[in-house]
Order: C-alpha cells, then structure tokens, then sequence
C-alpha cells in the first residue's frame, strides 16, 4: 500500500511532539509540511524557544547544527545527513585558529553557513538578515569576516570596515553573471531586480533592493511593484507566489537552485522522524562556545 507521507509525517509529529523546520529554499512540499517556514535566523529563534522534543530541520548541515547548539536537549534530525553547504566547509577550524594566532588583535565575524567549531573560535555571528546591525556595532575595529567574500565585501563597502573577508564564497549565488541581469531587465522592463548579497558586489549594484531571503520576501510583500526578478535560490519563489498571488516572478537564471537544499523529500521527512535518524550531535565544549558566538548576535539584534 501506497504511503500518504504528508499525513504519517502529520501523526508521527503528534505522537512524538516533534516539529519541523523548514527553510526557503526547501522543495515546496516540504514547505508545505513545514511547522515554521523561515530563513536561517528565524527558524534559529524558533529552535531556541521550542517546546518540542523533536525538531526535524529541512535545510543543510550547519542549520541543524544551529539548532543542536541552541537547543542542547532536543533530539535535532537532518533528513538527508548528506545535505550540506559547500560555503560552510570554505573555512576549517584549524586554518581559522592558524590565522588567528597570525593576527590576536582580530576580530571574527561569522556568517552563519559555517560549522561549529568554526562558530567556537569566533567572536559573534551573523546571519544575511542581520549582518548589517551586527557589524555596525564593531566599526573602527579590525575584522576577519568568514566564510562569504561576497556579503564580506559588500559589508566593507557599505560601512568603511577594516576588515579582511576570507575567501568562500556561495556557489549558487556567486554564479549570477551581469549579462543574465541585463538580459533579464530587457525582457521584463517593468519588474524590480531583487537581490540576496551572497552574489558578487557588481550583481549587488544593479539590483533594486538587497536583502536576505527573508528581507525578500518582506520586501515583495509590501512593495507596489507588480513584477521581480529574483536573484536568490528559487524556492523562494514558492513563498512568494503563494503571500502575493497576483504578482509575477521570474527567476533570474535556473541555476538558481542549490542542490543540497534540493536533496530532502517527504519521504526522507517521513522516515528520519519515524526512526528518529540522522540525529545532529555537538561536542559540548565546542557548543558551549559555539553558543556563545550566537548569543552575542541575538545580544546585538534583540535588543
Ligand atoms: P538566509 O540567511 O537568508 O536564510 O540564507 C541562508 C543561505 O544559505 C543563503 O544561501
Ligand atoms: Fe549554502 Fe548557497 Fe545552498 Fe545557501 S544556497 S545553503 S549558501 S550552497
């Protein structure tokens, strides 16, 4: 017999008192399962203040991870435990630790999209959502931002940092070339150009708006604009299309697909949760102060 996952993923999540986790750029019937449906900072509040005992999170590694760190005594599941972001691995804790002996007057600023042990040996964390009012708070100190160049840069420029950004770079992102710009705007004169700063600085000049996935969505939401190109992962679209039924989206390029993001379906929900596999685990002197990096960023955003 045919296994209907949306609803055995419905009664597991009751008997288990489990939720799920979904982010945007998931396939959108996993969104649609989905308690809370976020970027990674919302859906890193939700993790913190869950009362669950379960949290299934429909993303990649270092998002799970995050949720593991803030929420020690829930069992985390990843779906699919390949489901990694290639960002995240641009920077190891040992080149990051080498770097810092070089240099023990540096501040580190850490996106997110980076493991644990990475997040441990740094100073504070951002998120794209944040990343602007968590930098503001360190300007006239030096700065290493790990591991995106491209939000790196772009933060640079937009508050005269001193500060150096690693070399990492989101392959999805870092990919949107000006001349799919160009090409895009000529066939959709009306539309606004949207942006996520994981793209080059370049692609970030042309757009008419810059925010992080959420920022976006928020953005298309409120705008009176009828028409966007999206420069960000396409399951966003997904969000978008369903909280503004009558505005139209084109998706900058199809590349716009991250593969990791890609890997998780209903049946690989259904199955971590019945047997409650693929359990993220955290060394708790690395969590201990892996927390503390992202409690500084909630210390600066929260309040
Ligand atoms: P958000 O912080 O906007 O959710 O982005 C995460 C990410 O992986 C973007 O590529
Ligand atoms: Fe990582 Fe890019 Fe995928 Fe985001 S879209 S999870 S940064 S590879």
């Amino acid at each position: 017999m045919e296994i209907n996952f949306v609803q055995e993923i419905n009664r597991l999540k009751k008997e288990k008192n489990a939720i799920i986790l979904a982010h945007y750029y998931q396939r959108p019937e996993v969104q649609d399962v989905a308690d809370y449906l976020g970027d990674s900072l919302a859906l890193s509040r939700v993790a913190a203040k869950t009362d669950a005992d379960i949290i299934v999170f429909c993303g990649v590694h270092f998002m799970a991870e995050t949720a593991k760190i803030l929420s020690p005594n829930k069992k985390v599941l990843l779906p699919v435990k390949e489901a990694g972001c290639p960002m995240a691995e641009m920077v190891t804790d040992t080149l990051l630790q080498k770097y810092k002996d070089e240099h023990p007057d540096v501040k580190v600023i850490c996106y997110v999209n980076s493991t644990a042990k990475v997040k441990a040996l740094s100073d504070v964390c951002v998120t794209s959502s944040n990343a602007e009012k968590v930098v503001s708070q360190y300007i006239g100190q030096k700065l290493l931002y790990i591991p995106d160049k491209n939000l790196g840069i772009y933060l640079r420029e937009k508050f005269n940092l001193d500060m150096e950004v690693w070399k990492g770079f989101c392959c999805i992102h870092n990919d949107v070339t000006k001349d799919q710009v160009i090409k895009e705007k000529e066939l959709h004169p009306l539309a606004q150009f949207i942006v996520h700063p994981e793209c080059q600085l370049e692609i970030v000049k042309m757009a008419d708006f810059v925010g992080s996935t959420k920022g976006l969505l928020d953005y298309v939401t409120k705008s009176d604009c009828q028409e966007f190109i999206v420069g960000t992962e396409k399951g966003i679209i997904h969000q978008m299309e369903i909280k503004c039924p009558n505005k139209k989206f084109y998706l900058l390029t199809q590349n716009l697909s991250c593969f990791d993001m890609k890997l998780t379906n209903l049946e690989d929900v259904y199955t971590a949760l019945k047997n409650e596999e693929n359990v993220i685990e955290v060394e708790e002197s690395i969590r201990l102060k892996a927390l503390k990096s992202l409690n500084k960023m909630f210390e600066y955003t929260d309040n």
